[in-house]
């Protein structure tokens, strides 16, 4: 079996500690951190964006896995991958189309960054049929997103067959929301690959503990 790729989500860490919170994930095994950047238009919430991952870049060698919840992706994708994202997951309800959506793919690869398309609960697995072969990795959201700390939504990772279905091998299928050690099996036996996880891993005062009974 491929190993499980666990992107622990600093969204639920202490931002007033992030480098040693970064430290601490990759000490306990993370080889990737989930980095939540939410503008107040297209969720609710707001929370860090490009001088934070400009920062993180200087103190650490983790994938960062930038998860873009903003309006505009396409206005932002430059100065992420400057600042030192090697992942920008952008959210199809972001764009138009699916010819928008091409297009800001491969604005995001002409930097030499991994393309990932995220879905939100209400949105249907066939709509990005289309672009599966064009990206690295789908993100399914099993929770609106905007706010860490939520429940599970297990509808939503029935989508997780399908997608796997109709995509190449090669495609990471990440899950984000209400992970923890019973619903990442869930997500793990439909055919994900990686986890994100926020409040179930820094709640944990084991952080090597809480990586490792997910996967
Ligand atoms: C929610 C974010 C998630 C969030 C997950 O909108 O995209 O990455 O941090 O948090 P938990 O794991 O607590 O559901
Ligand atoms: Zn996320």
């Amino acid at each position: 079996m491929k190993d499980i790729i666990i992107s622990p989500s600093i969204l639920s860490a202490d931002f007033a500690n992030l480098e040693k919170e970064i430290c601490l994930i990759k000490e306990a095994g993370a080889k990737w951190v989930h980095v939540d950047v939410m503008d107040g238009h297209f969720v609710p919430n707001i929370t860090i964006g490009i001088p934070v991952v400009k920062s993180l870049r200087k103190v650490t060698d983790l994938i960062l896995d930038t998860h873009l919840m903003i309006d505009n992706p396409e206005k932002y994708i430059e100065s992420f991958a400057k600042a030192g994202s090697d992942i920008l997951t952008f959210h199809f309800e972001a764009c138009k189309d699916i010819s928008h959506a091409k297009n800001i793919i491969s604005f995001i690869k002409s930097f030499d960054k991994k393309a990932g398309i995220s879905i939100k609960p209400t949105t249907k697995a066939d709509e990005i049929f289309p672009i599966l072969d064009k990206v690295d990795l789908v993100l399914v959201m099993t929770v609106e997103p905007g706010f860490g700390g939520q429940e599970f939504m297990h509808d939503c990772a029935m989508k997780i067959p399908i997608i796997k279905n109709n995509a190449p091998d090669n495609l990471i299928i990440q899950v984000d929301g209400g992970i923890n050690n019973l619903t990442s099996k869930v997500c793990t036996s439909l055919g994900a690959n990686s986890l994100v996880a926020g409040s179930y891993i820094f709640s944990n005062n084991d952080y090597k503990k809480a990586i490792q009974t997910l996967s």
